[in-house]
């Protein structure tokens, strides 16, 4: 089954061809981040406008490289919430027009679930309830494995999810204020480092000491997270430090550990009270290199094994909206497709 997919929830406009919801035959993603960069965030009537510019040559171009044709496409995917109301509207438009004119299905795709399913891409999951409907079980590569708990970290969400199967999602936690790439990007933004701040402050992490500063480690009740502490440590550790501030890397490095070692805490406590075995990373923030590293090696000195997505496909892009949209269409028994009617919902739960 090739699926179309396009994913226009942000800043970034993405269109991907993806085989049978693992095999990635595109995943072409045109960023908007040098024309937000000088606002320090996203201004969402720019990104709904480069969007409109831009989706029609990126779907294009991701059948050219996939080298397929329109008519080789089986369904229509497309993220429609959450996200920005007006962004979310062009793909909308965009995967409207084309299922209507081939008369195929339009998979509407939550883009958080998208995030999760990036773990699938390239190794379908093992699935009882997919091999129960006639899937060889032996074609199916080691994956990540039902139940197993996600930790979904992007620039707008930041989740404890327990995966009981396709489409079966329990919250155990979720932050309560900032999430935790909102706030690499606001520290980073303080620092004068400039946009987006994750990516910044990993590399310039990595010249820094992570025990230079002691930032506190919030640790509300269950599952949840609150991050906007840690940001305002930062602050007034620059404002009340006397001059010269010490290294900006040191901070950082120091900021990024302590963020890490909450999400790290959380996400082995839930793994092991909901007896779960696998660990998924999922969300802009799974790109950090640090977080992917500490989670990797916390998750093996438990027994626990960790599955993190290839980096390309942890920031915002169409495979994953792909890949999300073959397991809801092959796990519901009757093709399911949504209705061309389908509206953008810009605080779309999972
Ligand atoms: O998932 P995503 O691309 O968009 C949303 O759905 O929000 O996540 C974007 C967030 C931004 O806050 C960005 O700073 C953060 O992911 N991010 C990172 C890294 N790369 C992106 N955070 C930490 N380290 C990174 N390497
Ligand atoms: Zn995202």
């Amino acid at each position: 089954m090739f699926i179309l997919a396009i994913e226009t929830s942000c800043d970034e406009t993405s269109a991907a061809v993806v085989k049978d919801g693992s095999e990635v035959l595109s995943n072409v993603i045109s960023s908007q981040i040098e024309f937000h960069k000088k606002y320090g965030g996203i201004v969402p009537e720019v990104a709904a406008r480069k969007h409109i510019e831009v989706v029609s040559p990126v779907i294009k171009e991701a059948l050219e490289q996939a080298k397929a044709l329109l008519k080789d496409i089986d369904a229509v995917a497309v993220t429609y919430g959450p996200g920005l109301v007006g962004s979310l509207l062009v793909g909308l438009c965009a995967a409207k027009a084309i299922a209507w004119s081939l008369d195929k299905p339009l998979i509407g795709v939550n883009h958080l679930e998208g995030h999760i399913y990036a773990n699938f891409l390239n190794s379908p999951p093992s699935s009882p309830s997919l091999n129960k409907r006639g899937g060889n079980p032996n074609e199916v590569r080691e994956g990540v494995s039902f139940p197993f708990t996600c930790l979904l970290v992007s620039g707008g969400h930041t989740m404890i999810m327990l995966v009981e199967d396709h489409g079966k999602y329990k919250t155990l936690g979720r932050t309560r204020d900032d999430a935790a790439g909102e706030a690499f990007d606001k520290v980073a933004r303080f620092l004068g480092l400039g946009y987006p701040g994750g990516p910044i402050i990993d590399k310039l992490a990595k010249e820094g000491n992570p025990k230079a500063v002691k930032f506190t480690r919030p640790m509300p009740d269950g599952y949840d997270f609150s991050f906007s502490g840690i940001k305002t440590g930062v602050v007034n550790y620059v404002s009340n430090t006397p001059h010269p501030i010490p290294h900006t890397p040191d901070i950082v490095a120091s900021f990024q550990q302590a963020v890490i070692d909450v999400l790290v805490e959380k996400t082995i406590r839930a793994a092991k009270e909901y007896n779960c075995k696998d660990v998924a990373l999922a969300g802009g923030v799974s790109a950090n290199s640090e977080l992917r590293t500490q989670l990797l090696t916390r998750c093996g000195a438990e027994g626990l094994t960790a599955h993190i997505p290839p980096f390309e496909y942890c920031t915002d892009n169409a495979a994953m909206i792909a890949c999300a949209a073959y397991y809801q269409h092959a796990s519901h028994p009757i093709p399911h497709p949504s209705s061309l009617a389908l509206s953008p919902i810009a605080s779309l739960k999972l």
